[in-house]
């Protein structure tokens, strides 16, 4: 039976979500500096590609206009928190990620499913209230399912592609939060390796 796309994204990608799950410093009873440091990475990391990623043509039917919001959620934490949407590291340049269809898939769904993920983070007090963090609320587990068909639509072909973009997306956002001191320890080296 041939794999399905979910299903080959989690075996080539679930080690290295369990390792940044496990290292993130917001994750683990986070000081407001962890907090801060968080938004401040996620915020850098995902501004020079949320407008050209939800953009693509070939995502215009997942409702774009609800999933490119991120950065500007984080904006509005930031300001509350009374701080900047700049990297605490701002020599280092975002790198850069294939946006293009099919590969944009894959990074969508290191995005999207980091929402996820925020659900579970928003119980914690230290994070209530943050409204990156609440995410899609109530349409979360809509909008997954929607990207989800979207994946499983895909050819083998494109599924390769997809699968690589997803890992070499989770490479990059380890990196750069690692970089940006909101990771417990170093992970990088061993995500890649
Ligand atoms: C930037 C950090 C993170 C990224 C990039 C990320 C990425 C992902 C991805 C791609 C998925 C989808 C997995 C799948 O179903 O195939 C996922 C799901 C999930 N993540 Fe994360 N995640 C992050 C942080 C976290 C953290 C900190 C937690 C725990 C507190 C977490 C908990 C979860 C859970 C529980 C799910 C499954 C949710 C469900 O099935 O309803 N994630 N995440």
């Amino acid at each position: 039976m041939t794999q399905s796309t979910l299903a080959a994204l989690r075996e080539a990608t679930g080690s290295a979500h369990a390792r940044l799950d496990g290292s993130l410093r917001l994750a683990r009873d986070p000081s407001p500096a962890d907090v801060r440091l968080h938004l401040q990475a996620m915020f850098s990391f995902l501004e020079p590609v949320e407008g050209e990623l939800w953009a693509q043509p070939a995502l215009s039917h997942l409702q774009p206009e609800l999933r490119a919001r991120k950065t500007r959620w984080l904006r509005a934490d930031l300001e509350r928190l009374g701080a900047l949407p700049t990297p605490s590291v701002p020599e280092l340049s975002v790198p850069e990620l294939p946006l293009r269809a099919p590969a944009g898939l894959g990074v969508a769904y290191v995005l999207e499913g980091s929402m996820l993920g925020g659900r579970v983070l928003a119980r914690r007090p230290a994070l209530a209230g943050l409204r990156f963090f609440e995410g899609y609320g109530e349409d979360t587990g809509r909008l997954w399912r929607e990207l989800v068909v979207e994946l499983e639509r895909a050819t083998p072909f494109s599924r390769r592609i997809i699968v690589d973009a997803a890992v070499e997306t989770f490479g990059a956002i380890t990196e750069w939060l690692e970089a940006h001191g909101a990771l417990h320890e170093r992970i990088s080296a061993e995500a890649s390796a």
